[in-house]
């Protein structure tokens, strides 16, 4: 399979990238580095980037900002900064991202645990990762060619526990390695529309 990577650079997206690496041919798409850049909140930076790689088989993206703050806090810009990452950065991603996979291509997408378990300063994550959730399984219904879309929802990542764990007080972490396997589940098994849970024991 050909997979496009968006995110591979990061702590989530490089496990991800050295499974899938072993026994397919993967395009990492980051930021700022890898194959190819782009920045999931910018469409036209979305369709330069497919112009680029061309058809692929399946797209994972372990992308997508969000701002933490206090509710009362809560910038307008701060809301924008996830409406146009986190939500509507994979909405178009998946958009445009339709174009380029071949029959029976899947899209994985990422929202997180905040989604269903509230964390203090997490209500936008918490409002656009309920939003993306609502997003894949409404939208697998309308997919063409077999094409299969799934989101993994991750708990705290232990490796990212020095910047975020104050966050998460008393929820369990998961290892990025064993997270990862959610995303291949989602890519070579037969699923969509579904929420990958990673969080077990939360
Ligand atoms: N880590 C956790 O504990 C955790 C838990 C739940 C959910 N999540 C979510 O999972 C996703 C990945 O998390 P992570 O910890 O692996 O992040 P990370 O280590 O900060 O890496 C982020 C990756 O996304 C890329 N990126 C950043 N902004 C982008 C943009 N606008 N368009 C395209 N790519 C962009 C980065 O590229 P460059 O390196 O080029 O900047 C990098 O490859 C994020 O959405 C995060 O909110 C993370």
């Amino acid at each position: 399979m050909k997979i496009l990577i968006i995110g591979s650079s990061g702590t989530i997206g490089s496990q991800i990238t050295e499974k899938l690496a072993t026994s397919h041919e993967v395009i990492k798409a980051n930021h700022q580095s890898g194959d190819v850049q782009i920045d999931i909140s910018e469409p036209k930076s979305i369709e330069a980037a497919f112009e680029i790689v061309g058809k692929v088989d399946a797209i994972v993206c372990a992308a997508g900002n969000v701002a933490f703050n206090a509710f009362s806090e809560l910038s307008r810009e701060e809301w924008e900064v996830g409406l146009n990452s986190r939500l509507m950065g994979q909405v178009n991603l998946t958009q445009i991202g339709i174009q380029y996979l071949n029959d029976g291509g899947s899209i994985t997408l990422t929202s997180g645990i905040i989604a269903d378990y509230p964390i203090a300063y997490g209500t936008s994550a918490a409002t656009l990762n309920g939003a993306i959730q609502h997003f894949v399984n409404a939208v697998a219904l309308e997919l063409p060619r077999d094409i299969r879309i799934n989101v993994v929802s991750p708990t705290v990542v232990t490796e990212s526990l020095p910047i975020y764990g104050d966050y998460f007080p008393g929820f369990n972490s998961i290892d990025a390695e064993d997270l990862a396997k959610y995303y291949l589940r989602s890519v070579l098994g037969i699923e969509t529309g579904q929420t990958f849970k990673a969080f077990a024991g939360n």
